[in-house]
């Protein structure tokens, strides 16, 4: 596999799908369902969800230049927003010509609760199932032993105290269960689920409390991803701009991350920026982004304010950036198997294990902020949205698609671009 492939987007679709087809090594009817308008069978559609009345189409790019862990990899992304494949394929040059992206990960392990009401005593209570931990850990083993067979299963349970919140809150002190299991290479929120479930009754015996809720935790803190990615500063040199332009964006770029950590104004639209590289794989390789948005978000507010996911440092001769996130995601159940198109996305970034799927998630998400950030630093963010904004524009006002490339291209040179500015370029031009 070789990902660096420059000029992609100047092909044809054909050229597109055989150049990425040759790169990754891969025959392109191997990659059938991943290319044109084919997709999801209408009867799986069916058997996903209810009341299917048709399907709903997006578009799927594809990610050059990325590099982790020393191993190239080409990676779909679905996304409705221009620019943001373009911007991580860049972004993933720019990192790649600092050594490539280094990720790591812990072990996949969930957490499920179980809320305990009605306690009178929270102290006893607690000690009561922790003294019991290995024993129900046991009957959560025997009850779901193929967790165990494939490396995983329950590893570990604890208790927390809820107090209430204030004065306004209206219930006592509540306890909170929590079952750590490894999941392995699935998404786990079912079988977490089915083990809060079923433990439940039984915690509920040994501390003479009042089950609530059995559900697992998008806040998934025990399943987290770091990558760490370095630019060197000539990468930041565009044709024109003198030596110390590197030196200046670079040091914009710290700026930036600093801005973020400290303000949750802005670290909201820096994690947007983060996310939209995230998302997009994972929306490609039928993952749930809500569970993986909602963790996300929560793991960013954990300190004492919501704050920058990534965070990056001018070290003179490089930028450095780093990013941890918290990545429940599966590459065996939901739709992986079921849906053509991401057994596709899967086949092309040669990815077996959930672990490398998050890695390479994760590591696009460091690309696109080190994009928007690099950005919004120097030239500011329109004028790459602008670019491919045309396009869109030039469609909109009805230019065929041979005429796109020559309106956009005049587009971009104007210091408006409306729809009327492009009715009346469109006009020029085919007079
Ligand atoms: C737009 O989709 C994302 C950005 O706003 C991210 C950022 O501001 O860092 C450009």
């Amino acid at each position: 596999m070789k990902s660096s492939i420059s000029g992609l987007y100047r092909l044809s679709i054909d050229e597109k799908i055989e150049t990425v087809c040759q790169a990754a090594g891969i025959e392109p009817e191997e990659l059938d369902a991943m290319w044109g308008e084919t997709g999801l069978p209408f009867e799986q559609a069916e058997a996903m969800i209810e009341n299917v009345v048709g399907m709903f189409q997006l578009p799927l790019g594809i990610c050059t230049n990325l590099q982790v862990n020393g191993k190239d990899r080409l990676v779909p992304m679905v996304i409705e927003e221009s620019s943001v494949v373009a911007a991580a394929s860049n972004a993933a040059k720019m990192l790649r010509a600092g050594g490539g992206i280094t990720a790591t990960s812990t072990e996949p392990i969930m957490i499920g609760q179980i809320q305990l009401m009605d306690l009178d005593d929270l102290s006893v209570a607690s000690e009561a199932i922790l003294a019991q931990k290995e024993a129900l850990l046991d009957k959560l083993r025997a009850q779901f032993p193929a967790w165990e067979e494939r490396g995983g299963g329950p590893v570990d349970l604890e208790v927390r105290r809820l107090p209430p919140l204030d004065e306004n809150d209206p219930l006592p002190p509540m306890l909170v269960v929590h079952i750590l299991v490894d999941v392995r290479d699935a998404m786990g929120a079912n079988a977490v689920n089915s083990m809060c479930e079923f433990l439940a009754p039984t915690v509920a015996e040994i501390t003479g409390g009042r089950v609530r809720l059995r559900i697992l935790s998008n806040l998934t803190d025990r399943r987290l991803v770091t990558v760490k990615g370095r630019v060197p500063v000539e990468a930041f040199v565009k044709r024109g701009k003198p030596a110390s332009f590197g030196h200046e964006v670079a040091k914009g770029i710290e700026e930036a991350s600093v801005f973020a950590e400290r303000d949750p104004y802005r670290a909201a639209t820096h994690n947007k920026g983060i996310m939209n590289g995230v998302d997009a794989v994972l929306m490609a390789t039928g993952q749930d982004y809500r569970a993986v948005e909602a963790g996300v978000h929560a793991y960013a507010a954990q300190e004492s304010h919501y704050s920058a996911l990534s965070r990056w440092r001018y070290k003179g001769e490089y930028l450095e950036g780093e990013m941890t996130l918290p990545l429940a995601v599966g590459t065996v159940g939901g739709i992986i198997k079921v849906h053509p198109t991401v057994q596709a996305g899967i086949k092309l970034m040669q990815v077996e294990r959930a672990h490398q799927l998050a890695e390479i998630a994760a590591a696009v998400g460091l690309a696109q902020n080190l994009a928007a950030l690099r950005a919004l630093a120097a030239e500011g963010i329109q004028k790459g949205h602008m670019r491919l904004h045309s396009r869109n524009i030039a469609m909109e006002v009805g230019a065929t698609p041979e005429e796109v490339p020559a309106l956009a291209a005049q587009l971009e040179q104007q210091d408006i671009v409306s729809h009327s500015v492009a009715q009346r370029l469109l006009e020029e031009l085919r007079s």
